[in-house]
């Protein structure tokens, strides 16, 4: 079968300095993005490879172009729709998700969770603020995280934000 022709930004990168994977590369399907930072912790490289994911590859394409030069916590900010926005995607679409977790996983050791969320944002896939999530536990009696998951869509990318979450659920849930 003959290889698909090269997109922007595919292919290995040499002396990357943050790497993030998911799915399988070995086995596939999976992804990975690779970013080279700089001094000024902004993105001066940036490339991504797939396995056996080949809807993948125009999503991640277009991350790559679109966090090119931005800074670290710029670049981390990308949610979800913003991914599905870039590609023409549906919201849902396995291939946005799954360039968004990889794009995280590489994010995340060089900001940590709360960096990457951001003061006022608890869930990154998503971008709901944490005002939001407080709000509806406040105003709906949520008490668990599938209802808040229900109710704003927080927990229901990457699930990572899930503690967090649960944290405010134990805060903020109603008593009576
Ligand atoms: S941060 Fe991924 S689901 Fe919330």
């Amino acid at each position: 079968m003959a290889e698909p022709d090269r997109l922007p930004y595919e292919g290995p990168l040499p002396g990357a300095d943050a790497v993030g994977e998911s799915g399988s590369m070995s086995a596939g399907p999976g992804v990975r993005i690779s970013f080279r930072i700089d001094d000024e912790a902004r993105i001066a490289a940036a490339a991504f490879e797939t396995a056996s994911l080949d809807g993948a590859r125009i999503v991640a394409s277009k991350l790559c172009g679109a966090v090119l030069g931005a800074t670290v916590f710029q670049a981390s900010a990308v949610s979800i729709p913003d991914l599905a926005l870039m590609a023409g995607l549906p919201l849902r679409d396995p291939a946005v998700r799954i360039v968004h977790f990889a794009k995280s996983a590489a994010m995340l050791p060089h900001l940590g969770r709360a960096a990457i969320a951001g003061p006022g944002i608890t869930c990154t896939c998503f971008r709901v603020a944490t005002a939001t999530i407080v709000a509806a536990i406040e105003r709906m009696g949520l008490r668990t995280a599938d209802q808040v998951k229900d109710a704003t869509n927080a927990g229901s990318g990457c699930g990572s934000c899930r503690p967090q979450v649960e944290g405010l659920i134990k805060q903020h849930a109603r008593r009576d």
